[in-house]
């Protein structure tokens, strides 16, 4: 079941990246096609600044652009936002939604959250959503619970393992070099799976389900081999093409 899942290993750049980050980005996109990547796909999210120029050069590669956030609406007054059409035509095959950074910078909801993963589908995107629990949370025990509540309200009916993707990141792990044991991430995964099974049937079989907060090479296979575990989303460690194949040879 879990096994027959091809995992994904997706790089979320943030505000990081100008032109000159092209170059990196070839190098990534070069070692995958000469095989110094695993067998999963692979995708960097950019600032939207770079997803026409990267989409680009990934144009007859394996290897796909996505975005970090979106607007829920299609188009109208909202100054500076950028809805998911404009994302998809600038290159986006994905995009990020519901990152701890977006949740904290700027106040979503899980509300928000589950809107802008159905205006990632209206635009025929595969909406990543990102859910995890503070240290707090799982100082106190509620790593579980809390996850469980941002799956129900993040994720909209409607989900498939086509175009819904889960992300759990613990806060914090993000940045930190800080990582749950393997065995906490097995525990976690195991139940954000019995939640997507029990709402979406086979479909949340199938759903990939991502682990992400400071993964790195050399942790990667500890974290990406455990059990309902089908990739990662990367943050630091995506931005060198060396350490970025190195995570994604962990699915060699
Ligand atoms: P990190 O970020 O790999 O730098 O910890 C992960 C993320 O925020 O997606």
């Amino acid at each position: 079941m879990a096994a027959a899942i091809k995992p994904l290993v997706a790089g979320n750049w943030k505000m990081n990246g100008l032109r000159a980050s092209e170059g990196e980005f070839r190098k990534m996109v070069e070692g995958s096609i000469a095989g110094a990547s695993g067998d999963c796909d692979l995708m960097i999210c950019p600032p939207a600044t770079l997803l026409a120029s990267l989409s680009a050069i990934a144009a007859d590669a394996p290897f796909s652009v996505g975005a970090q956030d979106c607007h829920v609406a299609q188009k109208g007054a909202h100054t500076g936002d950028l809805s998911a059409e404009m994302l998809k035509d600038a290159g986006a095959a994905a995009v990020i939604v519901g990152h701890s950074e977006r949740r904290a910078d700027h106040g979503e909801t899980d509300e928000v959250v589950a809107a802008k993963a159905q205006a990632a589908w209206r635009a025929e995107l595969l909406a990543i959503i990102c859910v995890g629990e503070t240290e707090a949370e799982r100082k106190a025990g509620e790593a579980v619970a809390v996850v469980a509540r941002q799956i129900a309200g993040s994720v909209p009916d409607g989900a498939t393992a086509e175009n819904t993707v889960i992300a759990y990141e613990p806060v914090w792990a993000i940045g930190t070099g800080l990582t749950p044991t393997p065995g906490d991430v097995a525990d976690i995964h195991k139940s954000v799976r019995e939640e997507l099974v029990q709402r979406f049937g086979a479909e949340g079989e199938s759903m990939r389900i991502l682990y992400g907060g400071s993964v790195k090479p050399s942790n990667a296979v500890e974290l990406l081999t455990v059990a309902n575990v089908n990739g990662a989303l990367v943050g630091g460690a995506s931005l060198k093409a060396e350490d970025f194949l190195g995570i994604t040879a962990a699915y060699s």
